[in-house]
């Protein structure tokens, strides 16, 4: 953190808004707007000077209106650096209501924050409207206004648009003339809000389709899409519908708005977002194509959708009272999507894939030195923006699910009821919720969850048994802080975190583990009904924020259990998922790992799979430079695939599932990458067909199949490819592609890959993940892909910073390197070129790089004579 940013403050509480009038007209050819904004406010404290947000907008006129008195300001000044304007009077403001109207022009900018251009297509016609994202602090690049959560006020916006465009805001429209100014446009005033933060404010501008549908309360539920592909919505319109009923169900509060609209936008950069009544979504994350789109998608759909519903609770009716407590607002809705999913969709097994994403994405993340407590001080918008990470989401939803298993279903659901009923139209902080679900479920919540929000990271626990007495068994249990690197900064200082344990051994599976709340840093428990030699398994389906090292005699009873496929899948998958990250951090040896591999040979279940997927691929990033082991690498994983690969085959079969898609796909992908002859050839037969229009490929199997055949090109492939891009009009197939085209190998493609990266065909939202495919496909990638970033990064700086996409570009084309000269490499770069709103990112590259070079030290001879020998 810069000095600059600390003195960063917030905004003086003297004047607070009541209600904003919002009036905007943008003009699609300048990529300007006029607008005017006159705000009921209260003037608590006297003064002769008003503060508010606002950024690159142009004040015009203001002044001051007070019982049928006005005051014009002696000097309007704004202060770029703050964020602000500040008015200020001859005299101070009288105490009480008044109206402050303020005239301004601001830009309807390229960079898909505050109120933005967006670029769409009809009939190959490219076309222009205007759309807004307010969050985190853009509401002020659009209005000046309060732009604090805490400011909360009530909103009536009215816009003027050309007649031949739809118009959308959070309320229903209540008025609709032609504007008087111009005969071609329209006048549209939109119903008042409930009280909300900026942040939740929202319109959208442009050409639509839609299709609707009823929530059970007979609220309209409507999917609007680009002009004749509202076909596209139905998926994520049945969910909609499906689960929003199912919140209003759980927390027993009614939506309250009058309708809820769900668009797709071309250009977006997040993937939604949560505005009250009208969510925004980039198109990827709302559109299904019954032929064209494959399982993944689906899931991510339901999963966005539910994820933005929750919101419509958990955050826009109870907002967080600072960014501090983000975590609360998206922790908890990354933890509601599963469960609403889980309810819509119950084939999908949704919470194992939870296990498998989001919570090892957690536990990784925060076993860095430069991870962050889940509750962070933050005042600068770039702080702000970078806390929309793994911490929050992730994290956040790990902890909460740990906290649902640990009080119940009952208690969780009443303690969310009280507390959204309690704060409703209000904001709260992240001990109002403890308290509620601790008055809800008569469990001391505040004292076990504090040692989670408040310090970062996360306990190892090691484990050992003895048998004293027939049928009980003692466990002594040993906690100490868990970090990614032997030499960690972070792994000194006594800390003990309080852990809800769930214990499961072969007399009582998952449903009656025996549960246990372990607060000091050594404990033992008895568990009963246990023989000699069984197996036990600490947290039982990953319920538990921590990892687990168990005796060497516990280990190998485990493993025996996995081969007799006495383990659940998530149990499984969490005992493979501890062993690399043991290995990987220097605890145990890797070799013991990859031996260990052999005991999940007939493995079938989709989540396990994709955790071993990971492991590998990150070990493959490791071998990146020692091309020897790593072909013997390749070799030992593909034998290791041989009977899964087999066992699905290549074409879809009736029982697959959700799932075995999925399976599939990556099964394939991992060996066609990994130079599986027969595999090549099939992925270059089907491609061949698909390409030529002779036999389509299923769209699970399209991203593995470009991505082998684009690694094992010969000719023009990449030029094909590139060209079925461009003429494509689903965005899924367009991403697909783009995020497959690091696979190729030969330089001059991969140069070619990075120049289409920055052409107009791909949007600016996507562009970074061409480059980061690039920079994650292969050494030669990484390298070249770096290179690309250090010679263009001011225009990529300019284009991302203050979004969340400079954050991912930094990861992406960064923390593969695995020498401690690339480490220097990075941290000089980035001492000179410091990244907006990607500090800590860095921060975060360069413990992984400096991971990787302190593993390879410590186990390349080990690894390589063990390969040697295979
Ligand atoms: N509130 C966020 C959108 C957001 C993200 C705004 C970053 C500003 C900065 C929204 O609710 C969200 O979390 N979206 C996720 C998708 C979700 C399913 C995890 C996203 O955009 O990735
Ligand atoms: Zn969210």
């Amino acid at each position: 953190m810069s000095a600059g940013k600390k003195e960063f403050s917030r905004l003086p509480g003297c004047v607070s808004p009541i209600n904003y009038s919002v009036w905007l007209k943008p003009c699609f050819k300048t990529f300007t707007f006029a607008g005017k904004v006159d705000v009921c406010v209260k003037v608590n404290e006297p003064t002769d000077t008003i503060i508010v947000n606002s950024a690159e907008i142009k004040p015009g006129s203001a002044e001051f209106c007070a019982n049928d008195v006005t005051f014009s300001p002696a000097a309007i000044s704004v202060q770029e650096k703050e964020e602000t304007m500040a008015m200020k009077f001859d005299k101070p403001l009288p105490l009480g209501n008044a109206v402050l109207k303020i005239s301004f022009e601001g830009i309807l900018n390229d960079k898909m924050k505050g109120f933005y251009r967006n670029q769409y297509e009809v009939d190959g016609v490219k076309k222009f409207g205007a759309v807004t994202q307010f969050e985190a602090t853009d509401a002020r690049r659009c209005f000046p206004c309060w732009d604090e959560p805490a400011l909360k006020a009530t909103f009536d916006v009215t816009l003027a648009v050309p007649k031949e465009l739809c118009a959308l805001s959070n309320m229903n429209i209540i008025h609709e003339e032609e504007y008087k100014e111009d005969s071609n446009w329209k006048l549209i005033k939109y119903a008042t809000t409930p009280i909300m933060s900026t942040y939740l404010l929202a319109i959208v501008i442009g050409e639509f389709d839609y299709i609707e549908n009823h929530s059970n309360n007979g609220i309209p539920v409507r999917v609007y899409t680009a002009k004749g592909k509202s076909f596209r919505g139905e998926f994520a319109l049945d969910v909609a519908v499906k689960c929003l009923h199912y919140y209003e169900d759980y927390f027993k509060i009614p939506y309250p708005l009058p309708k809820m609209d769900l668009v797709a936008i071309a250009d977006f950069c997040a993937g939604a977002m949560e505005n009250w009544g009208l969510i925004t979504y980039r198109e990827t994350a709302l559109l299904i194509d019954a032929a064209n789109s494959s399982a993944h998608a689906r899931q991510w759909v339901a999963l966005v959708v539910c994820h933005e519903l929750a919101h419509q609770w958990f955050g826009n009716l109870v907002t967080m009272e600072w960014w501090t407590h983000l975590w609360l607002n998206e922790g908890f809705a990354t933890f509601m999507e599963y469960l609403a999913t889980d309810h819509c969709l119950p084939d999908y097994n949704i919470w194992t894939q939870f296990v498998a994403h989001d919570f090892k994405r957690a536990l990784d993340l925060d076993a860095i030195d430069n991870s962050h407590p889940i509750e962070v001080p933050v005042h600068h918008p770039d702080e702000i923006d970078e806390i929309f990470d793994a911490i929050s989401y992730q994290k956040g939803a790990s902890i909460i699910r740990m906290l649902y298993n640990w009080i119940g279903d009952e208690g969780f659901r009443k303690g969310m009821h009280d507390y959204l009923t309690k704060h409703s139209y209000q904001n709260a902080a992240t001990e109002d919720l403890w308290q509620a679900l601790g008055e809800a479920s008569g469990k001391p919540v505040n004292k076990v969850m504090e040692s989670w929000t408040k310090e970062m990271g996360f306990p190892v626990i090691g484990v050992s048994s003895s048998c004293q007495t027939e049928g009980a068994l003692t466990l002594k249990l040993t906690q100490r802080k868990f970090c990614a690197r032997q030499n960690s900064t972070t792994a000194s200082g006594k800390k003990v975190w309080s852990i809800p344990l769930i214990v499961a051994t072969p007399k009582s599976p998952h449903s009656e583990a025996q549960r246990f709340l372990m607060d000091k840093e050594t404990e033992e428990i008895v568990l009963d009904g246990v023989s000699k030699g069984s197996w036990i398994k600490m947290n039982s389906q990953c319920c538990g924020f921590y990892r687990a090292q168990y005796s060497k005699e516990m280990l190998e009873a485990l493993q025996r259990a996995v081969e007799t496929n006495s383990l659940m899948d998530l149990d499984r998958l969490n005992l493979v998922n501890d062993l690399f990250a043991l290995a990987s951090s220097g605890v145990s040896s890797t070799v013991d790992f990859l031996r260990s591999l052999t005991s999940f040979k007939n493995e079938t279940s989709y989540a396990v799979w994709n955790d071993l997927d990971c492991n590998i691929g990150e070990l493959s990033i490791l071998l990146w430079d020692s091309p020897e082991v790593l072909s013997k690498f390749k070799s030992y994983v593909i034998s290791l695939y041989e009977g899964i690969a087999k066992k699905l085959g290549w074409d879809a079969k009736p029982d697959d599932g959700h799932a075995g898609a999925m399976l599939r796909s990556m099964v394939i992908r991992r060996i066609g990458k990994f130079g599986h002859k027969d595999t090549i050839a099939e992925a270059k037969k089907r491609y061949q067909d698909h390409m030529s229009g002779k036999a389509s490929l299923s769209a699970d199997l399209r991203s593995p199949v470009y991505q082998i055949v684009l690694a094992n090109a010969e000719g023009d492939e990449l030029d094909d490819l590139i060209k079925f891009h461009n003429s494509a009009d689903l965005h899924e197939e367009k991403e697909r592609i783009e995020r497959s085209l690091g696979s190729v190998s030969r330089t001059d493609d991969l140069d070619k890959v990075l120049k289409f990266a920055m052409s107009d065909n791909v949007r600016s939202n996507d562009k970074v993940f061409v480059i980061g495919s690039v920079g994650c496909g292969s050494a030669v990638g990484r390298d070249i892909a770096w290179r690309f970033v250090k010679s263009n990064w001011d225009e990529l700086h300019d284009m991302y910073k203050g979004t969340f996409l400079i954050s991912r570009l930094v990861r992406m084309t960064t923390e593969n390197f695995t020498t401690a000269e690339q480490a220097e490499d990075v941290e000089v770069f980035f001492n000179e070129h410091p990244p907006a709103a990607a500090e800590r990112t860095v921060r975060q590259s360069l413990d992984s790089i400096r991971k990787n070079v302190e593993w390879w030290g410590r186990d390349r001879k080990e690894i390589s004579e063990w390969f040697c020998k295979q």
